[in-house]
């Protein structure tokens, strides 16, 4: 260390510097913590004059010279007591040997050299600290066990002092020092949430206004389709609990940048934005004041059970089996079970009052009939009578839950205005005439400023293959109904055509027909059947330790794929753990606990009585027409309960579950806060 007094440099006695002062030192310096103090022998020793006084620094100066000194006069340092400093520096850091971008064990480079940071200190913290630095969001967890291997080089001993607002690494101290050897399991990993693209600004760390990146651009978000819900996947995205408020927020400003009308509908359960639905197409621009904003509750520390209750609603409402999310039979979730609705006095007021509470716009049909399918299991509203201004369909006027003279043939079901599809108009599958349907009406795209990668969009969203061009020639004629859409705007990134913005939803938005968009695929569609397998009935369970539990998959036309939970109950499972010879179905906790499938979903609707002998012996719908989603796949949801210490402790005796709901992040988060006070490691056992 050498202090410049004056012009002249001069170096510090070693009693004169304790580790308070090498601490602002490093600071000071842009070098980290100070991780260690030295006599004379270690940096060699200095030939000027040596500063006369004792520094006394607390350690939270910004500088040196704000140190109070008191003076020595009579002492007798000479250079052989000069003193030296170490201070962490700042080490570059990476993610090895992960499956995804966002986890792996963590390398520091220290030197120029890589090595493995070892460490019994790091911490979620430390890990959510880098998961945001690597924009991966937030730390899942920090698995021990040498599951990211133990790599072969270098060992780095080191800590991350990291706290929560430290957004940047840099800040975040990290002290990194070589060692020989690293205890097996103390290899630093991390598993990051892995959720990007999405960012408050303006605000605190978890309120302000939402910003989402397409490509590389962030832009402010419109408010017209921003609900608590989508602001609640939002805020477990960041790492900062539910929402509690998407109102208000003027002081989080207006951006001035790019603003985004994408339309989230998130169900509240998606991990991450980007995996809530999402349409662009035919969405209205906004003004930089109708932006969309959100207070987040922050973290979640055990205040009590509202946290929970506040994050899964009791009651939902979904369309099924209508190929989009605002079209299907009506489906109410109550009482722990998804159960339907009669079509008795069914009309256009009542399929009103669900289209706005779904966000679907008006209802264009009141389906009856069980137009969209028969379900099973409960009949719980019969007799409703609406007057359309209700903002959930379980506040109009019915016989009361569960009250009904109605058999499922009965299922009532909605086609709203905001339902979206696609095809193709000509005497072949896989070109022609390009048209959306949209307000109850098919209607044509004009080609005004379209790029050639749109083709290739619809092709690949038509499952006719991933190329595909615009053609000029008009051949497949002039369409009849609303001119739709112009000035669709599709890009690499998207993957359907809803996501590409453009001009709004219009009756007439070309001048004329000759801009309607034609487009061919390059793939002729394959009619034929791959041969059916039929004394090869197969059946597995995948993802589970002993070939009796895990995720369901049945082998159809070639390939494994899954099952749907729809309506997966015991009895199908029965006839599963039958069929593989594994006794008795016992239910399984957990959203997906399995993991997701990857493949296709051959069957949906299943519904066996649970005696048949085998999983193709049931009735369901054909296989191979399944449109519901891998998240879906057969599971039983996980319903927390949590039995509170009669004692205010904020400590529950235990915990149990039940099927039920599907559990959110968040809650997950909550639940894994009150183990300490049971006695476990959230590491360990919480995520
Ligand atoms: C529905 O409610 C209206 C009053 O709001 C009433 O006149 C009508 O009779 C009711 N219809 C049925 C079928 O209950
Ligand atoms: C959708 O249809 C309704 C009538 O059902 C009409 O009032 C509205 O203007 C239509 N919207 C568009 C964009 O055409």
């Amino acid at each position: 260390v050498e202090v410049k007094h004056g012009k002249v440099w001069e170096t510090v006695c070693d009693s004169h510097l304790d580790f308070n002062t090498a601490s602002v030192i490093c600071n000071e310096l842009g070098c980290g913590q100070a991780v260690a103090t030295f006599g004379a022998t270690h940096f060699g020793e200095g030939h000027d004059l040596i500063w006369k006084e004792e520094f006394q620094c607390v350690g939270n100066e910004s500088l040196l010279q704000k140190c109070p000194r008191m003076s020595h006069p009579n002492d007798t340092c000479s250079h052989a007591n000069d003193v030296g400093v170490l201070c962490s520096g700042y080490s570059e850091y990476r993610l090895a040997n992960g499956s995804t971008r966002c986890s792996g064990r963590v390398e520091l480079r220290h030197g120029g050299t890589w090595g493995t940071l070892c460490d019994s200190h790091w911490d979620l913290q430390g890990a959510h600290t880098l998961c945001q630095q690597d924009n991966c969001g937030f730390a899942l967890s920090i698995p021990a066990g040498q599951l990211f291997g133990t790599g072969d080089g270098y060992v780095w001993k080191g800590t991350f002092g990291c706290e929560r607002n430290e957004s940047r690494l840099r800040d975040c101290p990290v002290t990194a020092l070589g060692t020989t050897e690293c205890p097996p399991g103390r290899e630093a990993s991390v598993v990051c949430s892995g959720c990007l693209g999405g960012r408050l600004v303006n605000g605190t760390e978890c309120s302000g206004r939402v910003e989402i990146q397409h490509g590389v651009t962030w832009g402010s978000l419109c408010a017209s389709h921003w609900d608590l819900q989508d602001a609640n996947v939002l805020c477990h995205q960041l790492n900062c609990g539910y929402a509690e408020s998407i109102q208000g927020g003027a002081h989080f400003g207006e951006g001035n940048g790019t603003i985004w009308s994408d339309a989230f509908h998130c169900e509240g359960t998606e991990s991450c934005l980007w995996n809530c639905s999402r349409m662009a197409l035919g969405n209205p621009g906004c003004s930089p004041r109708d932006t969309a904003r959100v207070i987040c509750s922050g973290d979640l520390t055990p205040k009590g059970s509202w946290a929970l209750q506040g994050l899964t609603p009791s009651r939902r409402i979904r369309l099924v089996n209508g190929t989009g999310r605002c079209a299907g039979r009506v489906e109410i979730y109550y009482n722990g079970s998804w159960g339907t609705v009669c079509d008795d006095f069914w009309d256009l007021s009542d399929s009103n009052v669900v289209c706005k509470q779904l966000g679907c716009g008006h209802a264009i049909n009141a389906t009856i009939s069980a137009h969209y399918g028969e379900a099973s299991g409960q009949i719980w509203l019969d007799d409703v009578n609406c007057s359309g201004n209700e903002s959930e369909l379980w506040e109009c006027p019915s016989r009361g839950w569960g009250q009904h003279n109605c058999r499922h043939k009965e299922d009532a079901g909605v086609l709203c205005s905001e339902f979206t599809d696609l095809r193709l108009v000509s005497n072949s599958d896989c070109a022609g005439r390009l048209e959306v349907f949209y307000n109850g009406t098919w209607g044509s795209v004009c080609s005004n400023g379209m790029v050639e990668v749109t083709a290739a969009i619809v092709c690949k969203q038509l499952n006719c293959g991933d190329r595909g061009q615009l053609a000029r020639d008009f051949a497949y004629g002039e369409g009849s109904g609303p001119t739709w859409l112009d000035h669709v705007s599709c890009k690499e990134q998207h993957s359907s055509i809803w996501q590409c913005p453009s001009d709004l939803w219009k009756q007439q938005s070309c001048d004329n027909r000759a801009e309607e968009t034609h487009i061919s695929c390059s793939a002729v569609p394959v009619t034929c059947e791959v041969s059916a397998f039929p004394d090869q009935e197969k059946l597995r369970v995948v993802g589970g330790e002993d070939g009796c539990s895990g995720r369901v998959e049945v082998w159809y036309r070639g390939s494994w794929g899954t099952v749907c939970d729809d309506s997966w109950d015991m009895a199908d499972a029965k006839v599963v753990c039958k069929q593989l010879g594994c006794g008795s179905a016992v239910p399984v906790p957990g959203e997906a606990a399995f993991g997701e499938g990857t493949g296709p979903i051959w069957v949906e609707t299943l519904n066996c009585r649970g005696t048949e002998s085998s999983l193709w012996d049931c009735p369901a719908k054909p296989w191979g027409e399944s449109n519901c989603d891998h998240k879906e796949d057969e599971m039983f949801l996980l319903h927390a309960i949590i039995f509170w210490k009669e004692d205010g402790s904020n400590c529950p005796t235990h915990l149990g579950h039940r099927p039920g709901p599907p559990i959110s992040l968040a809650g997950l988060f909550f639940l894994a806060s009150l183990l300490p006070c049971l006695g476990y490691s959230p590491l360990t056992h919480g995520l």
